[in-house]
């Protein structure tokens, strides 16, 4: 008999030992005995080997060596075979056993494995760990279930896959600007950057004198709030990423963090005019806001805010190349946006940013300050630094640039499919856009209910860990929660949106090249874990104790 070569996870061996089991005692095998009290030694006896077998009642014995490891198998029908021949019962077991069973390893192909032991009528496979028996595959370990891997079902992905991953272009498409930049031997903050402000500008509808690239968006926004003075408090929402709230303490500001809607998750307009109304010694330096996942933040609202109090708008917009609002880009709204470029971003230049200014002459103060302050020798250095981008940066986001209209609205396809999938789960709820909001879906977000979704966010996390799908729990901790802003901040309120979002909002795999196939298996995947609810939050607590 010879197996099967393309069956994964069996051994190297090719010969199949006929019936590896031949006594069919079907309740054991789904509960067979611990594999040690089957283990036979070579040099045993017959007489031995008929105890081990009769004893462990599955009618088959595990010749092991000294050190445990896996030498073959012996059946009761061997044994049986051998003395009705006349043999005797003290010869040695290593005459007889059976030197090529199937066995599998960890990651064994189901499917194969059971094909296997279909055709060769074997009931009980032992698993081997560094070539040493730890169990007994039964048939119902090779028949096909629908069980969450983390209850000991296949994987729904073989490979891992991450929450985001960056859509690049192909090399023959950037090779000869690549080549030029390396002729020119200007490397940094060059031509190509000066293209690529040029073209996020006309993207936005604005003047390329209105945009400024810079080396990251963290340095964008500190450079944007460098220039309030004297250091006062920044209004902003709690729920953001933590360079948000870093550009205002690496300046000296004192950020206010203020609550989140529950509907778009982003910063309650009520609630900033509360802070700013709470304040007893005069208006706070500045407002910011922030596109939470490429959804806009209230602009008009925001806006009105910050010219009753004559202090400017400064929007976060890490998330928002391409995003808008009532039919303007997004860019356009604040008095300086600033726009992150890095590798999980909708445009990406691998690392970057991009500061688009309302005034002009914001910008060219920006742009001074980006480079260390410096304007010429004769003038004296405003405060800066090194946030200059270089030009194979500015090659890449160009070319990424090229292809986000296309990238937008795939990514809209499949929000579509997961909303389509998820979208009547109870217990899973959805971010909602604002009306003539349009977002660039960054990531998507969906936020767990765990009463009635019958589990904890972190727990559905690490039910999709096991199959290999990477999710993110944004933004947990919120920045008020954060030691990091003890201190140095301020909180207005309770902040109870932001809490509740903060323990419920996970991000699922979403990028700009994703299969549909994929995000259908990823939503079908998270159904089949809230089905089995119970058993998976059982299983988590049993594993968490084994962990501690
Ligand atoms: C809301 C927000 N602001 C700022 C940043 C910082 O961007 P960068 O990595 O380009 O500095 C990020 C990064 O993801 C972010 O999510």
């Amino acid at each position: 008999m010879v197996a099967r070569k393309e069956t994964r996870g069996l051994t190297e061996r090719s010969e199949l030992c006929p019936r590896q089991t031949e006594r069919s005692e079907l309740r054991l095998w789904r509960n067979p005995l611990p594999v040690k009290n089957l283990f036979l030694s070579p040099t045993d006896g017959l007489r031995r080997a008929m105890e081990v077998i009769d004893a462990g009642r599955i009618g088959m014995a595990l010749v092991v060596d000294s050190d445990g490891r896996l030498l073959g198998t012996l059946t009761d029908g061997d044994v049986r075979r051998h003395l009705l021949g006349g043999g005797g019962q003290d010869e040695r077991v290593e005459k007889y056993y059976c030197r090529k069973p199937v066995t599998a390893t960890t990651g064994y192909d189901r499917a194969g494995l059971a094909r296997v032991a279909e055709d060769h009528g074997i009931k009980l496979i032992p698993f081997l760990e560094d070539g040493r028996p730890t169990r007994l595959l039964t048939p119902a370990d090779l028949e096909e279930k629908d069980q969450p891997a983390i209850l000991g079902g296949e994987p729904a992905f073989r490979e891992p896959i991450p929450v985001a991953r960056p859509t690049l272009p192909s090399f023959e498409e950037i090779s000869d600007e690549l080549e030029r930049v390396l002729a020119s031997g200007i490397i940094t903050n060059g031509p190509q950057v000066e293209a690529f402000e040029r073209e996020a500008a006309a993207w936005m509808g604005t003047e390329p004198e209105n945009v400024v690239a810079v080396s990251s968006c963290t340095t964008g926004l500190v450079l944007a709030l460098s220039r309030i003075e004297p250091p006062g408090e920044v209004v902003m929402p709690s729920f953001t990423y933590f360079a948000t709230g870093l550009a205002a303490t690496w300046n000296r500001l004192t950020p206010v963090f203020v609550d989140a809607r529950p509907e778009d998750f982003n910063v309650d307009a009520g609630a900033v005019s509360e802070a700013i109304g709470d304040k007893t010694n005069g208006a706070p330096s500045a407002i910011v806001g922030v596109y939470i996942f490429g959804c806009p933040p209230p602009v008009a609202e925001l806006r009105e805010l910050a010219d009753r109090h004559g202090i400017p708008l400064i929007l976060d917009a890490a998330h928002a190349f391409g995003a808008g609002q009532d039919g303007t880009p997004a860019g356009r709204f604040g008095d300086v946006e600033v726009f992150s470029l890095s590798p999980t971003k909708p445009v990406t230049s691998g690392e970057g940013g991009l500061i688009v200014c309302r005034e002009e002459a914001t910008a060219a103060d920006l742009r001074r300050r980006r480079n260390l302050g410096l304007l010429d020798s004769a003038t004296d250095p405003t405060r800066g630094l090194n946030g200059r981008m270089s030009e194979f940066n500015a090659v890449l986001g160009r070319a990424s640039l090229r292809h986000l209209e296309k990238n937008l609205q795939t990514r809209r396809r499949l929000v579509q499919v997961y909303h389509d999938e998820l979208g009547d789960t109870p217990g899973l709820g959805f971010q909602k856009l604002p009306p003539g909001a349009v977002s660039t879906f960054k990531d998507l977000a969906v936020v767990v209910d765990s009463e009635k979704l019958g589990m904890t966010r972190d727990d559905l996390a690490q039910g999709l860990a096991a199959e290999n799908i990477g999710t993110k729990r944004y933004f947990s901790p919120p920045l008020h929660l954060q030691r990091r802003f003890a201190g140095l901040s301020r909180t207005v309120g309770p902040l109870k949106v932001t809490e509740r979002l903060a323990d419920g909002v996970l991000c699922l795999p979403l990028y700009s090249h994703q299969e549909e196939e994929d995000v259908r298996r990823v939503a079908a995947t998270v159904k089949r874990l809230v089905a089995h609810a119970e058993e998976v939050n059982r299983r988590l607590t049993e594993l968490r104790r084994e962990w501690e």
